[in-house]
């Protein structure tokens, strides 16, 4: 029995015809249920002691006279038709017996016009007999023989749901000539089999076994999970390499979502020709070389992400990088710096092209500490384009 069974259920006690809804899974255990706190109601420091009788009548003293006016003491009767549950062990039966013949009698007048004579099922109601090693097939015709692990599902069941339409009008020995007839039917028991509140647990189901207590906390987690915790020749570091900001997840304006989604489509930059580069790296005064400063233009759309650069630059994640070279490390109006940043300010260090090279190579090992989470560009080249561009933007 694989589904929830709902139904609907007109409790047997009581003048008020009460609905209740029971549910009821056969592979699982019934749950023990808290005992309901008597007078849980009351303000939580007496309803710690409620459970000694003599705070509980302290308790009651101290509520209203007549109580608090709400509802009243279920009646015995009224507990006893809810609590009908029967567990595995055989709790919760009630005295009585019944044997095989007389099972068959009332499950054929009963039962069978939907479950057929033999638990063999009519059209499309649930099969009850039947279907022995199947469970290891695609289909498996899961039965109370050949699935379910406890009798004492067997009974609360019928007694519970069964007959549909009719629930809990069956008299505990019909039941548990029913739950014989069910066994017998099932290959269980034989002919002469009477089942009784007294020999009920003795009863094995064949696929028991097959149900065990949940052990993947010692069988799985430790092949997942390693229990042993480094403490010594650990990884040395673990590196944040890219913010929630740099990546876009949350834009802060819209114009921020529009320059960031840009910059992420673009190919990889191009690089300037080696040649040009050279004459770079060599020191030489910078001359407004054009294609490098379109090639350090392309390779720039990599920093815009954080920077922008020329007349309507204002500050982002990182600051507006107009006329930084030549100006002081970390000197922005407006931009909250890392601590190293300040204190290259406070040291009065100036960018030049070969700290802001070093810089842009590989910005943490430069600058350690820095808030600049960018890994650096490798190519001598592309850092030599992008400092010719971002000299072409005066402060
Ligand atoms: C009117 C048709 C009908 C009659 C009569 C009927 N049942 Fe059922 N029975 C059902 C239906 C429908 C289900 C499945 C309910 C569900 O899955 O919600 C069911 C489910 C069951 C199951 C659980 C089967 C499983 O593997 O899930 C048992 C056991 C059962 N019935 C026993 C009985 C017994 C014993 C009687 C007679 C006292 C009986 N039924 C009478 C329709 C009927
Ligand atoms: C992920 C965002 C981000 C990216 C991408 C990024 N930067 Fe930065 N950049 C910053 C931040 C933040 C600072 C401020 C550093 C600090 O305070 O530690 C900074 C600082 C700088 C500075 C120093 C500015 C000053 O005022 O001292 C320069 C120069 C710079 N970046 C250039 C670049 C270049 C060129 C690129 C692209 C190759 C780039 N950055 C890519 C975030 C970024």
């Amino acid at each position: 029995m694989s589904k929830f069974l709902k139904i609907f259920a007109p409790a047997s006690a009581g003048a008020a015809s009460v609905l209740t809804m029971a549910y009821f899974l056969a592979d699982q255990f019934v749950v023990d249920m808290p005992a309901p706190v008597r007078g849980a109601f009351v303000q939580p420091a007496q309803a710690q002691d409620a459970e000694t009788p003599v705070a509980a009548e302290q308790q009651q003293a101290s509520l209203p006279e007549g109580g608090l006016g709400l509802g009243r003491e279920a009646l015995p009767e009224e507990v006893a038709a809810w609590n009908i549950d029967v567990r595995p062990d055989g709790q919760g039966l009630p005295v009585g017996s019944g044997d095989v013949f007389t099972g068959e009698e009332i499950y054929i007048e009963k039962c069978s016009v939907c479950h057929g004579d033999f638990g063999e099922a009519r059209g499309r109601w649930p099969q009850l007999a039947g279907g022995m090693n199947t469970l290891t097939r695609d289909d498996p015709v899961k039965t109370i023989g050949s699935y379910w692990p406890y009798l004492s599902t067997v009974y609360d069941y019928v007694y519970r749901a069964m007959p549909f339409g009719e629930a809990q009008s069956l008299e505990p020995d019909e039941v548990y000539a029913i739950t014989a007839y069910l066994l017998y039917l099932n290959d269980i028991v034989d002919d002469d089999f009477e089942l009784s509140n007294e020999n009920f647990s003795e009863v094995e189901m064949p696929n028991a076994g097959n149900f065990f207590m949940d052990d993947r906390e010692e069988t799985e987690l430790p092949l997942f999970v390693s229990s042993d915790v480094c403490m010594e020749n650990c990884k040395d570091s673990v590196e944040i390499t890219m913010h929630a900001s740099v990546l876009d997840v949350t834009p802060e304006t819209e114009e921020a979502e529009a320059d960031t989604t840009e910059a992420a489509v673009t190919e990889p930059a191009p690089v300037a020709e080696p040649e040009t580069a050279v004459t770079e790296a060599d020191d030489a005064p910078v001359a407004a070389d054009p294609e490098l400063i379109a090639a350090g233009e392309a390779a720039f759309r990599q920093c815009q992400a954080c920077h922008q650069v020329g007349e309507d630059a204002v500050n982002r994640t990182g600051p507006v990088l107009n006329g930084v070279l030549g100006k002081t490390i970390g000197s922005v109006d407006g931009f909250r710096y890392s601590n190293v940043f300040e204190d290259a300010a406070d040291a009065g260090e100036v960018w030049t092209e070969e700290r802001l090279a070093e810089f842009l190579a590989n910005p943490r090992e430069a600058m350690s500490g820095t808030r600049m989470s960018f890994r650096g560009v490798r190519d001598d080249e592309e850092i030599a384009a992008l400092i010719a561009y971002l000299e072409s933007f005066a402060d």
